[in-house]
């Protein structure tokens, strides 16, 4: 297993540290073949600050929602610690997992998936508090509807059903039952990526204010860099289940140092007429997760590929302010 340093934030404390997180999967391969495993997260550490935002990006397969679970304490991790107020909770017994659990929330991308059609809104707020406290009818009630005006829905809207609200207001009601616990860490997977463009921002924009007001932290997955440029304090460039580049926002965006994120973000129209446009046009597709490339994972398609890229993984380095995966960059 190789040693990768957490990349060090500026604040002295952490909600959150990943260390060296890593999920496999075995994937049967039909009836005559032998299963092959797929490394979904390689080798993931960062460390959350309280009230900050974590952006983790990549392309589709790269590990981001097999991240995002394992942080959640959905699924747990294959190997790595997950630390919660300096407790592990990766292999935690149940008793400890059960208290960390309300500490870590999670929205989905489809606010569909995530409410039961069958349950008024109010009831799916509320039903956090009944499982995990042992407040009154009449607290869980004023808690909820607390949570439903934080996020922009009304006191009437307690007795409706999901089915009644646009997506947008749908995904305020996943965020408001997410909350309403009060946890400090929030994992947002593509929140807005299934919204219509209209809506987008203004959820965004409530995501902004939500933590203000109640200081949580996020982990926020995304495919979208404008998104990512407009939310994050820190972003986590991951490729094929390994992180490739971290740093703060700032140093990613305007001096991206591993040539994926420089393709990433070359790909990104960005509101910047300043920026002078170097569009690097990847070659190739995402390798197969079941037979990654020798060496660094992205050299099959790398333009500044070098011979020591196809024999060598590249360790997790700093460079300026981030940490960068690769033999080549400056
Ligand atoms: N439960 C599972 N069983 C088998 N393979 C899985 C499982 N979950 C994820 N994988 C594989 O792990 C890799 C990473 O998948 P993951 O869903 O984490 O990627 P992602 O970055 O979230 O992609 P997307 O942007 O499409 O959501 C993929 O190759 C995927 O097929
Ligand atoms: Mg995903």
């Amino acid at each position: 297993m190789n040693e990768i340093a957490p990349f060090e934030s500026k604040a002295a404390d952490s909600v959150m540290e990943a260390v060296n997180l890593a999920q496999s999967y075995a994937v049967a391969r039909g009836m005559f073949a032998k299963p092959a495993t797929v490394k979904a997260v390689n080798g993931i550490s960062f460390r959350l600050a309280p009230r900050s935002t974590l952006a983790i990006v990549g392309e589709s397969g790269s590990g981001k929602s097999t991240l995002a679970r394992m942080l959640t304490m959905i699924e747990r991790p294959g190997t790595g610690s997950l630390l919660l107020d300096d407790v592990d909770v990766a292999d935690a017994d149940k008793a400890t997992l059960r208290r960390y659990r309300g500490e870590v929330q999670m929205v989905f991308q489809n606010p569909y998936g995530s409410l039961n059609p069958r349950q008024t809104v109010g009831k799916a707020i509320e039903e956090p508090l009944l499982v995990n406290t042992n407040l009154s009818a009449a607290e869980r009630h004023a808690r909820a509807v607390d949570m439903m005006a934080r996020v922009g829905l009304r006191p009437e809207h307690h007795g409706r059903y999901p089915h009644m609200f646009s997506g947008g207001q749908r995904q305020r009601i996943a965020i408001a039952r997410a909350l309403v616990l009060r946890p400090k860490i929030l994992v947002l997977d593509e929140p807005v990526s299934a919204l219509d463009v209209s809506v987008r921002a203004q959820v965004l924009n409530l995501l902004v204010e939500l933590q203000q007001g109640l200081g949580v932290a996020y982990v926020f997955v995304s495919h979208d860099l404008g998104v990512v440029r407009h939310m994050a304090d820190e972003v986590l460039v991951m490729y094929l289940g390994r992180a490739v580049e971290h740093g703060p926002r700032d140093a990613i965006f305007d001096a991206p140092r591993h040539p994926y994120t420089r393709a990433l973000l070359s790909a990104t129209p960005m509101a910047d007429p300043e920026a002078k446009k170097e569009r690097i046009v990847l070659e190739g597709e995402l390798p197969s997760p079941f037979n990654p490339p020798k060496g660094c994972p992205f050299n099959p398609r790398c333009p500044l590929v070098v011979e020591r890229c196809r024999q060598e993984m590249p360790p997790l380095e700093r460079k300026g302010e981030q940490l960068v995966a690769c033999w080549v960059a400056q």
